[in-house]
């Protein structure tokens, strides 16, 4: 393994596929869950698949954890057919929310010592394990005491220790920090690094721009059952624009007069969203068009309810790759020009 790379982002070499879906299909009466879904994970790495509520995130790492069956192509995972050898892929994966029922009533270490037993490690391996997890995950002090009692960061953190009892070659992670506070999220996020810098490869599936760029080397968009776009997290921001500059006006007939502001310091065209009254536009010089466009509206006697520099995020993403635009910036470069 390689141990120089500690911080999960993978190290550009080529290690072989961890993951090879193609042309995934899956169907439910008339819905299209997956509609030709290709995934391609290197060995090693975190992989993101990032994409809103229903792209088809969950109905994919089902079928790649054979929990569900495909209408359609086909996948390998971690070198075995998952149709044909479903048996050795469930032997080579751990999938969080699956295995790790956590007992609320049991401590940290009974419940990582009952998953050692349903996986046949016998009494002792299943106490060594147990102990391993607890150091691995920070959960030590808080060993002893019931799971019922854990903080949400806490207890994924069992989750994720439960599904790892086996050391999986490849860890599917639907969600993971979906719905905990910003404070939990980085408690998992640590977790997923060390996870992978010990030779794990890690299929993440989020609604988050941020914790895809955070965690994952190379990042999967779906949208409606397909992959839109395959990149590196900065390949992807890069798409969107690094930076985006964002203002707020107080008067809605002074948008036009924002819009034409922000366009001549954003790369690209500005978006207005109009019942906002609000204008952003992707900026390279962040500082330089913050201030440049501050100074402008004030010249012009434009009143600025909110201004401000923000990270990309799946939103922003998204209106570039499917070019679905919440306003037309069109309609409002003519109301300048009249
Ligand atoms: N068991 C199911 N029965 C019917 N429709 C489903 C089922 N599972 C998922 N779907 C539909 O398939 C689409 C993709 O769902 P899902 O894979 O859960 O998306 P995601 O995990 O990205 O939110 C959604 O439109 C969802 O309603
Ligand atoms: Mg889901």
């Amino acid at each position: 393994m390689d141990s120089g790379d500690r911080n999960g982002k993978g190290n550009g070499r080529r290690n072989g596929l961890a993951v090879r879906a193609e042309g995934l299909e899956k169907r439910y009466g008339e819905k299209r869950a997956l509609d030709g879904f290709d995934l391609h994970v290197e060995q090693g790495t975190v992989h993101g698949l990032l994409g809103p509520n229903g792209a088809g995130k969950t109905t994919a790492v089902r079928i790649l954890s054979t929990l569900v069956r495909l209408d359609g192509g086909r996948a390998e995972v971690a070198g075995a057919d998952v149709v044909r050898e479903s048996a050795l892929v469930r032997g080579r994966i751990g999938l969080t929310g699956q295995y790790a029922a956590v007992d609320e009533i049991l401590t940290g270490r009974q419940n990582l010592e009952m998953f050692g037993r349903l996986f046949h490690l016998g009494a002792k391996r299943a106490a060594l394990r147990a102990q391993e997890l607890l150091e691995q995950f920070h959960l030590e002090d808080a060993a002893e005491k019931g799971a019922g009692q854990y903080s949400g960061g806490m207890r994924r953190r069992l989750d994720l220790a439960a599904s790892m009892i086996l050391a999986p070659a490849v860890l599917f992670l639907d969600e993971p920090t979906t719905g905990l506070d910003p404070r939990s999220r980085l408690e998992v996020w640590d977790t997923v690094r060390g996870l992978v810098a010990d030779g794990t490869t890690v299929l993440l599936t989020t609604q988050y721009l941020e914790e895809a760029d955070r965690l994952a080397s190379r990042v999967t968009v779906i949208d409606r059952g397909r992959a839109i776009a395959d990149d590196t997290p900065d390949g992807l921001k890069n798409t969107v624009g690094g930076s985006h500059l964002d203002v707020v006006v107080r008067d809605h007939a002074d948008l036009p007069a924002a819009v034409e502001a922000v366009s001549r310091v954003c790369d690209g065209e500005p978006l207005a969203v109009d019942v906002e009254r609000r204008v952003q536009g992707a900026v390279t010089d962040r500082v330089a068009a913050l201030t440049e466009v501050a100074r402008t509206l004030r010249d012009e006697g434009v009143a600025v309810e909110d201004i401000g520099l923000r990270r990309p995020s799946l939103d922003d993403v998204f209106l570039r790759l499917t070019g679905q635009t919440s306003e037309p910036v069109e309609k409002m470069k003519e109301e300048v020009a009249a």
